[in-house]
């Protein structure tokens, strides 16, 4: 019954706001990645809420180190992604492919293995530069990260965002083409979010 109500009925839906976490891929003060995860959470105003967690303070992946007794950093991420509907990964392309930074943050999350609290999560992706290609070579790279956890990345067109630098202002993203191409990504992942709850619901 509840299922049919979801389905024909939309607007009868409880109105619970979704819940979205934002990983830039750098540690710069003046990240450009960090700005745009900074302009879409004033973007995204009510449609979600979007909490950005500083990558800040994580160590170097290490296993002798995982498991029951891993660093506080290591279990706040862990948290902060098992209570979050979907995730945005933003990262600077770094010699052709995505932050170490990120990629550090993925591997400790992807753990323990078969049980990731990354697993079967929406996670859409996006990179930035200051150069015209716009991070476009850190996509493949980030998306094969997510396929082996198994994540679920959003398919869809890749959001690069190029002259990033040209693009930013008092540490947000502001350019209005930019901010709008990174928003409809962010659409199809609550999309994404909205058809695993359902598949979930009719299970
Ligand atoms: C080690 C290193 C490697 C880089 N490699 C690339 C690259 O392959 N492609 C690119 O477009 N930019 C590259 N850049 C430039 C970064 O895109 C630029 O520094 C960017 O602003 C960093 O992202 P952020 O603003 O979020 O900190 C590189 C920068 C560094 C420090």
């Amino acid at each position: 019954m509840f299922i049919v109500r979801e389905i024909l009925l939309p607007e009868l839906r409880p109105m619970t706001q979704l819940r979205l976490l934002g990983l830039s891929g750098s540690l710069r003060r003046a990240s450009n990645s960090t700005a745009v995860l900074r302009g879409l959470q004033d973007a995204l105003a009510l449609k979600a809420r979007l909490d950005i967690f500083s990558l800040h303070g994580l160590p170097f992946y290490n296993e002798d180190e995982d498991g029951e007794h891993s660093p506080e950093s290591v279990r706040a991420l862990r948290s902060a992604i098992e209570t979050t509907d979907g995730v945005i990964l933003v990262s600077p392309e770094y010699n052709h492919g995505m932050s170490g930074v990120l990629k550090n943050a993925l591997d400790w999350a992807s753990r323990p293995y078969g049980c990731s609290v990354l697993r079967s999560k929406p996670v859409l992706t996006m990179t930035t530069s200051p150069a015209f290609t716009g991070g476009v070579r850190a996509q493949q790279q980030m998306n094969e990260t997510l396929a082996s956890i198994p994540a679920r990345p959003v398919l869809r067109p890749q959001i690069v965002i190029g002259g990033v630098h040209e693009k930013v202002s008092d540490g947000r993203i502001v350019d209005d083409a930019a901010l709008r191409f990174a928003l409809a990504g962010v659409d199809d992942l609550l999309d994404e979010i909205r058809a695993a709850r359902l598949v979930r619901t009719a299970a």
